[in-house]
């Protein structure tokens, strides 16, 4: 690319912070040299929403930077708030089994989230999952969009309503859409699937074929990826 058609962030076309955040909302310094490692480092300390005054950590994306793959989510939950990792909770084991049925091996895809910090609400001593607004998810998309500029994979693949509405198109409808294979410029292949915490919180009698659907789902992204 010639220089003056370098993006103007060094993550990529695309990842820029916003200039219309909330008074008193800021973003980090950004990397000079785009890498997943140096943005992670910047991410720590991004203050583009309030989220970070009640979350542990900022939780990055995790993988290899050679990923052909990426795997798109909510936020973090509990776990993944006090481990800083994405998908390594409830919701990451549903996920861990479906990619395993499915016959996509984890440690070759790169899985992060749309939001960055855990949003939650106190009850009791637990903390219960709230789902990031409009404002939250924009502030974080910076991060996101580095992320995909840095790997730029083959396959995005939206795990949700949140990633599937940021990621796709603010009235998609995963009901409606999933497992089918998208036109976008994200990546040459984006599709969408549920969440696999849906799959925790269906009724027990619906549970087996709620997973055998996400299966269903992630075997076309296996499909996809064999013919990479
Ligand atoms: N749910 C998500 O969307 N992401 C995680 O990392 C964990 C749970």
């Amino acid at each position: 690319m010639p220089r003056d058609e370098e993006p103007a962030y060094p993550g990529g076309a695309g990842a820029r912070p916003r200039d219309d955040l909330e008074p008193g909302h800021t973003y980090p310094e950004l990397p000079e040299r785009p890498s997943l490692g140096a943005y992670r480092e910047a991410a720590a300390h991004c203050r583009a929403c309030d989220l970070w005054k009640t979350g542990t950590q900022t939780v990055f994306g995790e993988g290899k930077r050679e990923a052909r793959v990426v795997f798109v989510g909510e936020q973090p939950g509990d776990q993944e708030d006090r481990a800083g990792r994405p998908f390594v909770g409830p919701a990451g084991r549903v996920l861990d089994e479906a990619l395993a049925e499915a016959g996509i091996d984890r440690e070759t895809v790169y899985v992060t989230n749309a939001v960055k910090h855990f949003k939650w609400r106190a009850a009791g001593k637990r903390r219960l999952h709230e789902k990031p607004n409009r404002r939250e998810v924009a502030a974080c998309r910076l991060w996101l969009d580095a992320e995909l500029a840095i790997l730029r994979p083959q396959v995005v693949v939206c795990l949700g309503a949140t990633a599937a509405q940021a990621l796709i198109a603010p009235a998609f409808r995963v009901t409606r859409e999933r497992g089918k294979l998208i036109d976008s410029p994200l990546a040459p292949h984006v599709i969408a699937t549920v969440h696999p915490s849906s799959i925790l919180r269906a009724p027990e009698e619906t549970r087996e074929d709620e997973m055998r659907s996400f299966v269903a789902d992630l075997k076309v992204v296996a499909k996809v990826i064999r013919s990479l």
